[in-house]
């Protein structure tokens, strides 16, 4: 089995290669990246060389590099990650977005078009649904939710999703897609949530909170989410969506008080800021179809992952050193330091 990975060398693919590496090491794995400022080679060092990996840098909405690369590969299955990730980014600058998130969707779809896959797997996100209350603890996001995106990065997605449906029902593509709530764990890149408040609270700095905090998501550790993906990609039906979520919705605020005492630092460093556009308020998925269908639930507990995660944030030093010491100093000033 050939399975192409694209956005490999980012948080969430890099983790599923691990887990894959692992679980199949029977499969060849090809990781296709741009590394863009969120993919990090250095995240490949231990597998590298191993024979059943390869590792190709390009942009997936050339076409060109994408057609050469099934052609030589003739990968089965194609699972997507590659995308621009980050909600704030995208607010202050839409058109990357658009670019890589749709038009690289559509470029990899015809390319599995042309030369034949069993498996297009699209990685989406329960921001398609937009947001739900806070005064409606019953409301959850099902696959049947109407999309109502929020931001230009969740609308990117939303978009994306539509065109694989699209694939699916004109040229009936083999395609699955997975909706998964909030992950955390190794290799994310600090600019989210958790890797950003662990590190500033290492380094002393204000943990900047938007808004008052009370805005709620569902978290995962991203390892369960790698399992669920496997677990679709060979007894997921084609064409359907399904739901991923970590049954753990938590307000920011309590989020980030936990990292302050789990690291015994102070929460005088927690500094409310302005707002984010558009916040979506809180996040909650139903994954009662992939439990039933596919027998997949969420088994590591938040209170574990958080700590496996603090801890590799303590030992891999080097790997977010060498991130915040370049030009994310320039985006930590912009987003933060003038807000
Ligand atoms: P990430 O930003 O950490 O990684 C994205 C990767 O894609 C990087 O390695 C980057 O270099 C690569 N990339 C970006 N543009 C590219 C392009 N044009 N061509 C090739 N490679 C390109 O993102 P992540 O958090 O790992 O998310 C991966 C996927 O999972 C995304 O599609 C995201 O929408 C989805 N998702 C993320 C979460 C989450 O909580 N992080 C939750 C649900 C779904
Ligand atoms: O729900 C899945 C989505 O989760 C993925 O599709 C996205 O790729 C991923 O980035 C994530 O989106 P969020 O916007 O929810 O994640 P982020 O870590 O950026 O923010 C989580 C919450 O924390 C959100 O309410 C905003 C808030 N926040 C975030 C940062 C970076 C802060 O209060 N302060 C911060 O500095």
């Amino acid at each position: 089995m050939k399975l192409l990975i694209t956005g490999g060398a980012g948080f969430i693919g890099s983790n599923f290669i691990f887990y894959m590496l692992k679980k199949h090491p029977e499969y060849y794995m090809i990781c296709l990246d741009k590394l863009t400022y969120a993919g990090n080679l250095s995240t490949f060092a231990s597998v590298m060389d191993s024979p059943n990996f390869r590792f190709v840098k390009a942009d997936v909405c050339d076409r060109m590099a994408v057609y050469r690369l099934f052609e030589e590969e003739q990968p089965d299955m194609v699972v997507h990650f590659a995308a621009e990730s980050h909600v704030d980014r995208s607010i202050e600058a839409p058109d990357i977005f658009l670019q890589t998130n749709i038009i690289g969707t559509a470029v990899l779809m015809d390319a599995c078009r042309k030369y034949g896959i069993t498996r297009f797997h699209q990685v989406s996100t329960d921001e398609v649904y937009g947001d739900l209350p806070l005064d409606r603890p019953n409301l959850l996001f099902t696959e049947e939710t109407p999309l109502h995106a929020s931001s230009p990065y969740s609308a990117s997605k939303a978009s994306a999703d539509l065109l694989v449906l699209a694939y699916h029902r004109t040229y009936a593509l083999p395609v699955t897609i997975s909706r998964c709530s909030n992950n955390y764990g190794p290799y994310q890149f600090p600019e989210k949530l958790i890797p950003l408040m662990i590190i500033n609270a290492l380094k002393g700095k204000s943990l900047p909170v938007y808004g008052k905090g009370f805005n709620i998501r569902d978290w995962i550790y991203v390892e369960e989410h790698c399992k669920a993906i496997d677990l679709i990609l060979h007894e997921g039906k084609n064409g359907e969506v399904y739901n991923i979520g970590g049954d753990n919705e938590m307000r920011n605020i309590d989020i980030v008080k936990l990292i302050c005492k789990l690291l015994g630092k102070p929460e005088s460093l927690i500094t409310y800021v302005a707002d984010r556009k558009g916040h979506d308020m809180r996040y909650a998925v139903d994954f009662t179809k992939i439990r039933n269908e596919l027998g997949w639930k969420p088994e590591m507990k938040f209170e574990d992952g958080i700590q496996n995660t603090i801890h590799w944030y303590l030992d891999n030093k080097t790997w977010w050193e060498e991130i915040i010491g370049g030009e994310y100093q320039n985006y930590y000033e912009k987003m933060y330091v003038c807000r």
